[in-house]
Order: structure tokens, then C-alpha cells, then sequence
């Protein structure tokens, strides 16, 4: 199905990525706009979810990587968010939220128009009328990843839970017929050399907005970034979108 190799570890993730905060208020100003109970599809290890159950929202995250929930289970000890292990693209709960969404490009990583929709659909078949769904991609025409890079090149690097210093490069492909990206993702550890591949659809934002329409979506609105700038098709930022049911 999804390669999901990279989601393997979710220690790794909150060390790589933990700390990325630009989308927590806008998640907050949602929840507080639609309501609870909130619904989060590819909760990853938490970081939003648990944001929001502090704040006093009922909370659902559904995550298909186990290890990615374990962390996130750990993380709220006895704090009560519900957490589930399901794929959003088969999703059902049968129960209804007033808000849901799929933070940090999640929804990229839906890697076929299928299993977009699919998506989509789960989603709207969970959301009360009058609810919204809301999550960012990248923009295809845009985005300087959407190409090919084929020799390595620096990301990142940081120190681990054991003090070790990680080194992070990368290179990516560009299939613009199926517009998906694969991250080769390398990480260098003392003499250790760990290689993953992560596949993510950039789908063009205008199909995004009518196939939202189509599975039923009403009120469709595209921001440009999370401080809600205008969007067009030469925004450089993501397209953040939420459409209400
Ligand atoms: C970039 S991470 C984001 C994690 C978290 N939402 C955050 O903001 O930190 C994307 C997450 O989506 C999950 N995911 C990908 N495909 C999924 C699917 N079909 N159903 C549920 N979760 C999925 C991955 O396992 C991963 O944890």
C-alpha cells in the first residue's frame, strides 16, 4: 500500500519535526470556529491532537503507522484523547464530527487521485453539516521540490536522544504525469547510513478544490499559507484549504 517506512519511528519524528509549530494556532482558531469533537486523520505522534485535548476539545486522531501512535499514546499518559489505528482512506467510525483535519501535508501522502477522493470521502461521511475539514498541500506549479534532484544534497542535521550527532541529506524525483515526488531520505549516524524512500501526491490545487465539490464539500476556501493570505496559482506557499459540509 503506502510506503510508510519513514513513519517507523516516532522518537525520530518528534526529534525531526516536533518542534514545527506554524499550523498549531491555525488548528486552534478552527476548532474554535467549528467546534468538537475535533477529528485528526494521520496523527502522527500528537503534535496538533494534543494541542487541542488541552485546550479542552474531545479529540479522535486516527494514525495507520503504529509506531507513530505508541509515541503519541506515551506522550498523553492518561490525558484523554481517543487513539485509534485505521486508514483515513477506508475510515469508519460511524460517528460524526464538527471539525476535522490532516496537518503537515498528511494528505500529500495520499499517493494516487483515488485515494484522494477516497479520502474525501471518509471525510465527508464523518463530518456533521455545517462541519469543515481543513488540511495544506503543497502547489505543484510552485513548490521547488516538485523536480528532479538527483544528487544528494544537505537537509539537516541534529543530535538524537543519545547525544549523536544525525546528519540528514536527501534527493527527490518528480513523475509530473502521476505528479508525485519520491524523498530519498539518508541519514548519517557515526559509520551507519539509513536510506528511505516517501512517496507524496502534489496534486494541482484547482482538482483538489473540484474534487471536493464533487464528493459533496460546499463552502471550498484556499489560503496561502496559515496566516491567511490571498491564494492564486503562483503562490509560493501552501494552499491551506477547508471546506465546509
Ligand atoms: C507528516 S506526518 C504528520 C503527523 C502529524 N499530523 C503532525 O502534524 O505532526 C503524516 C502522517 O500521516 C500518516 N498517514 C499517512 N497515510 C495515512 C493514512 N492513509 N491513514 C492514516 N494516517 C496516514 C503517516 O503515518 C504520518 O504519521
Amino acid at each position: 500500500m503506502i510506503g510508510l517506512d519513514e513513519y517507523g519511528d516516532g522518537e525520530r519524528y518528534d526529534q525531526e519535526y516536533g518542534a514545527w509549530e506554524p499550523d498549531g494556532p491555525f488548528y486552534e482558531r478552527l476548532a474554535h470556529r467549528y467546534g468538537g469533537p475535533v477529528l485528526e486523520l494521520g496523527c502522527g505522534t500528537g503534535r496538533v491532537a494534543l494541542g487541542l485535548a488541552r485546550q479542552g476539545f474531545a479529540v479522535v486522531g486516527v494514525e495507520v503507522a503504529p509506531a507513530m501512535l505508541a509515541r503519541a499514546r506515551a506522550k498523553a499518559g492518561h490525558f484523554p484523547v481517543e487513539w485509534l489505528e485505521a486508514d483515513c482512506r477506508v475510515l469508519g467510525l460511524g460517528r460524526r464530527f464538527c471539525t476535522v483535519f490532516m496537518a503537515a501535508n498528511g494528505f500529500q501522502h495520499l499517493v494516487t487521485a483515488e485515494d484522494q477522493i477516497a479520502a474525501m470521502e471518509a471525510v465527508h461521511r464523518h463530518l456533521e453539516p455545517g462541519g469543515a475539514f481543513a488540511f495544506n498541500a503543497r502547489n505543484p506549479v510552485t513548490n521547488e521540490d516538485a523536480r528532479d534532484v538527483d544528487e544528494e544534497y544537505p537537509w539537516h542535521s541534529y543530535r538524537d536522544g543519545q547525544g549523536r550527532a544525525v546528519r540528514v541529506s536527501g534527493y527527490h524525483r518528480w513523475s509530473p504525469e502521476t505528479h508525485t515526488l519520491v524523498y530519498t531520505t539518508i541519514r548519517r549516524v557515526g559509520g551507519a547510513v539509513d536510506r528511505r524512500d516517501l512517496t507524496l501526491r502534489f496534486a494541482p490545487i484547482p482538482w483538489l478544490v473540484a474534487s471536493l465539490r464533487h464528493v459533496g464539500f460546499r463552502a471550498i476556501t484556499v489560503r496561502a499559507g496559515f496566516a491567511d493570505e490571498p491564494f492564486d496559482e503562483a503562490s509560493s506557499q501552501d494552499a491551506v484549504i477547508v471546506a465546509e459540509a
